[in-house]
């Protein structure tokens, strides 16, 4: 008799792990209504109060609350300076908005591969993409996981380039102490819904450079700002913030060592310089030769049967893969020169190939969202209940 979920067979967990996201009780009521009833809905006070704390707890000066993640992405480069024309070097496994930003500022995304071993942009690549046209790199924390800022910082000060750190994902998390998007000239977070500070849809931009964070705050203030309703939100939500990783860290510490026993499945090595490892995803690498060769997306069919849900990254392939550059007429719509005078090459993200990528989407990568490890232990367990159980019946795997 089968004993795979998948086949017929009686599931490991039949409740939903975690916590439903997001978390608010009264408070968060009581803050918004506070502003309803003041009338003055475009008031910027708790505005300024968040870009002030948020901007602390990340180590950085400045602050400018914006809309979303992506306009501040936008903010950040028209703030360093990055004009029509100009290269700006990205990882090609991120959300497509860390380019897409970068095309809407009239400049050249130039996507490169990522590091095997953090899934972060690998600073070799970076340094083999470096042109004369080149002005600004735009790191991302994959998942939360800080990539390398020694490397990158080294890099952008010999060659001169501008870096902006997408921290869409790391608020809270920490490179040799230091909060993430206060390391390189510029920072940019998202607080859309399913991060781990939300307030609905938000963004901000920091930084600790002065002259920046003016010229950031006058493209806000053009059409991307943060209203007073979101910044109430965001400023409870950052009052729950520290609990929230806490338990975040114990529960994913005790499945670490539950998986060290269980072949095949590896979680990303921490490096000793990730002073603090905030996640919006938990990356692990599932090796299919350790695994008796099971393809990885039948391992994630088998494990959802268990009911435990599992993805591969936040997005499923790299970005020159994705509609706005798989389709260049995004380009032509935005009326975003792509060719010409502009430009010394043409550009066509047909031709971009990042192996590493590209594998570590297919075959590699598997993510549990966040709000999975809020729970309890017992969810833990039964994660790693769902994983022996696999690796007991992979027989059952292969057949079909
Ligand atoms: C890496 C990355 N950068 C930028 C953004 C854009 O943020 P937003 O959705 O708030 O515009 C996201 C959104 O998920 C993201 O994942």
């Amino acid at each position: 008799m089968a004993k795979l979920a998948l086949n017929g067979g009686e599931p490991v967990v039949r409740r939903t792990l975690g916590k439903p996201w997001p978390i608010f009780d009264e408070r968060e009521e009581k803050a918004l209504l506070e502003v309803l009833h003041s009338g003055a809905w475009n008031r910027r006070d708790k505005v300024d109060q968040v870009g002030e704390a948020f901007a602390a707890y990340q180590d950085a000066t400045y602050g400018i609350p914006l809309a979303n993640g992506t306009v501040a992405l936008q903010c950040a480069l028209k703030a360093a300076g990055v004009d029509a024309g100009d290269e700006v070097i990205v990882p090609a496994l991120t959300f497509v908005a860390t380019a897409t930003s970068v095309v809407l500022v009239n400049a050249v995304p130039i996507m490169v591969d990522i590091d095997p071993l953090t899934y972060n942009i690998s600073p070799a690549a970076i340094e083999a993409a470096i042109t004369p046209r080149t002005r600004a790199i735009i790191p991302v924390h994959n998942g939360g996981y800080p990539a390398d800022m020694d490397a990158i910082m080294e890099i952008a000060d010999r060659r001169d380039l501008c870096v902006i750190e997408d921290c869409a994902h790391a608020h809270g998390s920490q490179w040799r102490g230091k909060g993430l998007g206060s390391i390189g000239h510029l920072g940019t977070f998202s607080f859309q819904i399913g991060k781990t500070l939300t307030c609905g849809e938000g963004g901000m931009v920091l930084t600790n450079d002065e002259a920046l964070a003016e010229n950031a705050a006058r493209f806000a203030n053009l059409n991307m700002r943060m209203t007073n309703l979101q910044a109430a939100l965001l400023l409870c939500q950052l009052e729950r913030f520290d609990a929230q990783v806490e338990t975040r860290e114990r529960n994913t510490a005790y499945l670490v060592k539950g998986m060290k026993a269980i072949k095949g499945i590896d979680p990303i090595p921490r490096d000793a310089r990730v002073t603090r490892w905030c996640f919006y995803y938990w990356d692990f690498r599932y090796i299919p030769d350790e695994f008796d060769g099971i393809p990885r997306d039948r391992f994630l069919e088998a494990l959802k049967a268990e009911g435990v849900p599992c993805g591969v990254g936040a997005h499923g392939q790299p970005i020159y893969r994705e509609g706005p550059f798989a389709d260049m007429a995004f380009f032509d719509q935005l009326g975003c020169a792509r060719k010409g005078s502009l430009y010394d090459r043409e550009i066509d993200y047909g031709k971009v190939y990042c192996p590493e990528a590209e594998r570590v989407y297919a075959e590699e990568v598997c993510s549990f969202p966040h709000a999975m490890f809020l729970g309890e232990r017992d969810d833990m367990d039964a994660i790693l209940a769902a994983f022996r159980k696999l690796r007991e019946n992979t027989d059952e795997l292969k057949s079909k």
